[in-house]
């Protein structure tokens, strides 16, 4: 008899978004327009790819387990932009954002305990609670709504004994959507008034398209309860790199990240010093990346807006686009459009939306798109969802 892996192992969910990536890799002669995965082709800027040619030590040695001092320096300054008294020990440097989610999930919560996430939210948010012993309980914010943050009495209906902390992205994956001050600071009054921690993963900070999210740093008076994630993942694209922040002003918390970033000894040297030459990166730099984000957002939504029998959100940042399709299962038409639909010899990868939400049937008509392509990419893949949809209709 084999032994019995852990409840948490065979719990864990299989990305509904990986899974379709094996069905793709069984197609050939077909050119897929790639929507469905949230990694950017816009080039990694070249002094990060200088900094890492010159990364030449003789000993590519363990670093210390909070991140190099440079490297915390860096992210603190910064992040300064946002929180003028930030310093460097109030940066952790993480492998990616998905281990600063992770260690803020592992550090607040005991096992049992629930971590409210507002719905539709980033699929991995239910590995990272898996792994941490935690539970996710889901709020939804509906599409229809614009997926707004719901009124306090709403949010106090998901709360018990053994709710630690709220998690949501701003701007948001999948949504799209950005919070601005107000709508945060009545979120962080509600969490302060349940006693709760505040996780702001802040890894899309520079996405937006017409007013900026506002950061959980720039709310001092919720200092000693938030923790922000960021990352070199999306705004400097370089998701391989694998470097990422935690950020907070709660020492104690602080104290216990270092010590688990102590079990896994230290991030990687080479990502450090890329993410040192990001960190630099001059303020055009960001205006640039905006730039080509909103001119992609505006060329997918031109070319989703009239499609008849699909709704859908404009993203305020971010790059993504939830839409719901006329359709009774839309991870089948997704599986379809890769197997079945072909135009021209071309085909599109969609996520299905179910795999952003807990409880998967609630996405079942959605599915999420991102804008990672050149603007005619996008509106090509556009076109051919349109027509995709007819014929899925006509089968
Ligand atoms: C909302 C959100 N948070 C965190 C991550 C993790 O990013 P990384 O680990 O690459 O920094 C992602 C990646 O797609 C994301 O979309």
């Amino acid at each position: 008899m084999v032994p019995q892996l852990s409840k948490r192992a065979l719990i864990l969910q299989e990305s509904a978004i990986r899974k379709l990536d094996l069905v793709v890799a069984q197609q050939t002669d077909t050119e897929f327009l790639r929507l469905n995965i949230g990694q950017p082709d816009v080039p990694t800027p070249q002094p990060m790819l200088d900094a890492m040619a010159a990364f030449q030590p003789e000993v590519v040695a363990y670093g210390p387990a909070s991140g190099t001092m440079p490297c915390r320096e860096a992210a603190a300054n910064y992040m300064r932009r946002w929180c003028s008294d930030l310093g460097p020990f109030d940066v952790a440097v993480t492998t990616g954002g998905s281990e600063a989610l992770l260690f803020a999930f592992t550090a607040i919560c005991d096992p049992g305990d629930e971590i409210i996430v507002l719905e539709p939210y980033y699929t991995n948010y239910n590995g990272f609670a898996t792994v941490a012993g935690a539970k996710i309980a889901p709020v939804p914010t509906p599409l229809a709504d614009g997926f707004a943050i719901p009124s306090d009495d709403v949010l106090d209906g998901f709360v018990t004994d053994r709710t630690k902390a709220i998690v949501f992205s701003n701007p948001g994956n999948p949504t799209g959507g950005v919070y601005g001050r107000e709508a945060l600071i009545r979120l962080a009054e509600w969490a302060k008034r349940h006693n709760l921690f505040i996780i702001s993963d802040e890894v899309y900070r520079r996405i937006w398209f017409t007013t900026p999210p506002t950061s959980m740093l720039e709310l001092d008076a919720y200092a000693d309860r938030v923790v922000v994630v960021d990352s070199l993942s999306k705004t400097w694209s370089a998701c391989g790199v694998r470097l990422g922040f935690l950020v907070s002003r709660n020492a104690e918390l602080m104290e216990k990240v270092e010590r688990l970033g102590q079990a896994r000894l230290g991030p990687q040297p080479l990502a450090q010093a890329v993410g040192i030459a990001a960190l630099t990166m001059p303020e055009s730099y960001y205006e640039t990346v905006r730039s080509i984000y909103k001119s992609r957002v505006d060329a997918l939504y031109g070319a989703l807006k009239d499609v008849p029998g699909i709704t859908t959100h404009k993203p305020e940042g971010a790059f993504y686009f939830m839409v719901d399709l006329p359709v009774d299962d839309a991870e089948a038409f997704a599986r379809w459009l890769v197997t079945d639909f072909r135009d021209n010899g071309q085909s599109v990868v969609v996520a299905p939306g179910g795999g952003f939400y807990s409880e998967p049937s609630r996405g079942q008509t959605q599915i999420r798109l991102a804008a990672v392509i050149s603007e005619d990419r996008l509106r090509r893949a556009g076109e051919l969802l349109a027509k995709a949809i007819v014929q899925y209709g006509e089968q």
